[in-house]
């Protein structure tokens, strides 16, 4: 069985690009999840775990999103005076009787950004619109759940085929192969699965599994990334080196033999 050493530089080269890139894909996927999962929640004073805890299963005690917005991130974007007035009418069950009262707050503060049509975040243009965002939020839908998941699924479990076909061929003691390459799907199991869990089951408790799986998952990548590449270049740069200066230590031996 040949091994990553050996391999014809061309493929060495091919490989080692390819977990290069995989890596920045992995750093890439943390800091988008950095941005739009744990950023927004640090802004309203909530650690990583609450905010995967109310990503998923919704916010607590049935809060809604327009006032975790506005007791957070959208705190500057409104005066004390009409935030109390948008609460007090999101209290009173957010009425389409009384949304004329509201109407004229949501078009001068917020329309400008949450215009009809946003796509990324949500429009409070019309009194639809924001009656989502004012009914008790209950996280992700199953929908967007079941979408999320089987991308991951399918996507990742072909990522860490080719990561760990490159990594098996590494000369690591084969207990330490065959973890690293049965590690990442493991993890990614136990975090898909407690994304399902923090929803519907414990929050509390399965918030805390998601952080461990990403971090194992990472961990284990990162290890078959530097592992391969350090078997791929730094060991032959190290023992070309070390031939190099066993011969040059030899040369003045084999001239003062001569004379
Ligand atoms: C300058 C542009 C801007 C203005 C003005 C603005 N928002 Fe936002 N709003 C954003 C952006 C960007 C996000 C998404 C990023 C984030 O959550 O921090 C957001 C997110 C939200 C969310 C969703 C939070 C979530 O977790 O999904 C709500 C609700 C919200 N804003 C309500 C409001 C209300 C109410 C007002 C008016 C008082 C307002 N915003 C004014 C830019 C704006």
């Amino acid at each position: 069985m040949f091994t990553l050493r050996s391999l014809p530089i061309a493929f060495r080269a091919l490989f080692s690009s390819f977990l290069i890139l995989i890596g920045v894909g992995y750093l890439m996927a943390l800091s988008f999840m950095y941005l739009v999962v744990i950023k927004p929640h640090q802004q309203m004073g909530e650690g990583l775990v609450a905010g995967i805890s109310d990503q998923y299963h919704g916010l607590p005690k049935g809060k809604t999103l327009i006032e975790a917005a506005l007791m957070g991130p959208m705190a500057d974007k409104i005066s004390v005076t009409d935030r109390t007035r948008v609460l007090t009418w999101v209290h009173d069950g957010a009425k389409a009787e009384t949304y004329p009262q509201v109407k004229p707050i949501f078009a001068t503060n917020c329309i400008s950004c949450h215009m009809e049509g946003a796509q990324s975040i949500p429009p409070l243009a019309s009194f639809e619109a924001v009656q989502k965002v004012a009914k008790a939020d209950t996280g992700t839908s199953i929908t967007d759940l079941a979408k999320v998941s089987h991308i991951h699924l399918f996507g990742i479990s072909i990522i860490f085929l080719l990561t760990g076909a490159i990594f098996a061929l590494s000369t690591a003691p084969v207990w330490i192969r065959v973890s690293l390459v049965v590690i990442p799907y493991l993890t990614i199991l136990m975090d898909i699965g407690s994304w399902w869990f923090t929803k519907y089951l414990d929050p509390a408790f399965f918030s805390y599994v998601v952080v461990a799986g990403g971090a194992c998952m990472g961990l284990a990548l990162a290890a078959q990334i530097l592992i391969a590449l350090w078997e791929m270049w730094i060991e032959p740069l190290e023992k070309a080196i070390s031939v190099y200066r066993t011969r040059a230590d030899t040369r003045p031996t084999a001239t003062m033999h001569r004379v």
